[in-house]
């Protein structure tokens, strides 16, 4: 087998184990693993005295987001080589339907944002934000590629809130078709009423930004969660909860993993290594986001979740605002533009402080933040593992060497940093996507637009999913001759993996 690039000499981290050895790469794929490969032609990359790990699935970024009155810093430019940095090689972002438009209008939205743009390989959550409409069109987005959808529990005054009836139907959709929906979990009337009684000139001058976190309690995300869950279980359609911040969702998500429930819930970097104190600096405004950091119990507990398997995977969440943007707030709390950079930071974050922080093996750190991403998200097994015939996506770090968080030296469009003077190790060195190098010595050196849209396939086939819910001979003609799945099994596997 030809060789054209050789990863040689890292301490490399496979599904299968971890060795140190080297990497063949043949154009765009893994070919060869091995002690000492023939470099005969090949071009090498030393990855002596580094690490060399599957490249990241962020698999929650909003870029160019409309949202909060502004529209999100970070482009699929700005966005994808701040990935890139991080040792990022994948983005899920989310295609919300503008006022009127239909899940395809979306979808062809974000297509024209990423086009030309991004730097990584992408593909999009489909986001239902108005069931009546939306629902006859889920279909139709499956056939085209799209195999995971999103309603907001919340957001009613941006228009995207899902009601009882939506998250049901959605998931007896979900059942039907072999996708899954994932859910911001938040109560939405509750939410309301304590933002309504907190809502004087008299607390909003006492308190500041300190209302965010103050008027978002834990039960406001755990009444949520619980509720979601009910109607997964109630349905048996596929859930994942997106940005699970409190200790009660992973306590609730677990419990309904033991009983059989298809659930799984994904955690954000911030959640894991900033709580709630932030607001009391003088800038805590600048760390507004949805959900709200918590209190330290519940770091713990998530990290514990990542332990246990019941949190199966670390994402970001970005959705940056810059200073000026978050200074829209002008003393009132609830207009803060939500949200904060995060996809430069991820991998650097989660080695620091889940790794070298003795809280996270090696191994353990690659199944959150790429192998449960791919396998959940229907991309495994091109994406998410160093094994052969998968897609040569790989970041190469180095295991004690740190950068301090200098947004001014950073590719984020943000202005600040959540982060900043931290020392964090896990930069990526060297990132290669698809073969090629796009990260060298610290550095963005891909060109942007290289980015590819990643179609994706539902789970099983038809006649396994019908045999499954007994609904013998429902399916539509093209859904039957859809090609074999991807993965045979409707969870592969990530609860309890690490
Ligand atoms: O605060 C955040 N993360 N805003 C983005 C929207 C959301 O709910 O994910
Ligand atoms: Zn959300
Ligand atoms: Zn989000």
């Amino acid at each position: 087998m030809r060789l054209d690039t050789i990863v040689k000499g890292g301490t490399v981290v496979t599904p299968g184990g971890t060795f140190v050895g080297d990497v063949g790469i043949t154009g765009e794929k893994i070919t060869a693993l091995g002690a000492a490969l023939d470099t005969a032609g090949a071009k090498i990359v030393d990855a002596a005295g580094h690490y060399v790990i599957p490249g990241v699935l962020d698999v929650h970024v909003h870029l160019e987001l409309p949202f909060c009155g502004t529209v999100s810093a970070d482009d699929y430019r700005t966005g994808t080589r701040a990935g890139a940095r991080g040792g990022v090689t994948t983005v899920i972002d989310f295609a919300i339907p503008y006022a009127g438009d239909s899940l395809n209008d979306a979808a062809d939205n974000w297509m024209k944002k990423a086009e030309g743009k991004s730097l990584i390989d992408y593909t999009f959550h489909i986001c239902i934000t108005r069931w009546n409409e939306h629902k006859d069109q889920i279909e139709g987005m499956v056939e085209r590629g799209f195999t995971t959808f999103k309603e907001f529990m919340i957001y009613e005054s941006e228009g995207w809130q899902s009601d009882d009836r939506a998250l049901y139907g959605t998931l007896e959709k979900m059942k039907e078709y072999g996708t899954m929906l994932l859910v911001h979990a938040e109560s939405a009337r509750v939410l309301d009423e304590l933002i309504a009684r907190h809502h004087t000139p008299e607390l909003m001058k006492k308190y500041g930004a300190r209302l965010h976190p103050m008027t978002r309690p834990n039960f406001v995300e755990a009444e949520a969660i619980q509720r979601a869950v009910q109607w997964c279980e109630a349905t048996g359609g596929k859930l994942y909860i997106v940005h699970m911040s409190t200790g009660e969702g992973a306590d609730i998500i677990r419990a309904a993993q033991a009983r059989g429930v298809p659930v799984v819930a994904e955690t954000c970097a911030q959640y894991l290594v900033l709580d709630d104190s932030v607001f009391e600096r003088e800038d805590g405004h600048l760390f507004a986001c949805c959900p709200q950091l918590k209190k330290p119990k519940d770091v713990e507990r998530l990290w514990e979740g990542l332990q246990g398997g019941e949190v199966s995977v670390i994402s970001t969440d970005t959705c940056t605002f810059t200073r000026e943007q978050k200074a829209m707030w002008e003393g009132d709390w609830t207009k803060i533009p939500m949200g904060m950079p995060g996809l430069e930071t991820l991998l650097p974050l989660t080695y620091t402080r889940g790794v070298l922080g003795g809280r996270l093996s090696i191994e353990e750190m690659c199944m959150k933040l790429s192998t449960n991403p791919a396998r959940i998200m229907g991309l495994a097994p091109t994406k998410g593992s160093i094994a052969i015939g998968s897609d040569a996506d790989l970041a190469i770090i180095h295991p004690t060497h740190t950068h301090s968080i200098d947004p001014a030296s950073m590719e984020t469009n943000a202005d600040w940093s959540p982060y900043e003077g931290w020392e964090l190790a896990g930069f990526s060195r060297t990132t290669l996507s698809r073969g090629e190098v796009i990260v060298d010595n610290y550095r963005v050196v891909g060109a942007e637009g290289r980015g590819r849209w990643l179609a994706r396939e539902p789970w099983g086939n038809r006649a396994d999913r019908d045999q499954e819910t007994g609904n013998g001979e429902r399916g539509t003609a093209s859904s039957k001759q859809r090609a074999a799945p991807v993965a045979s099994s409707p969870f592969p596997a990530p609860f309890g993996v690490a």
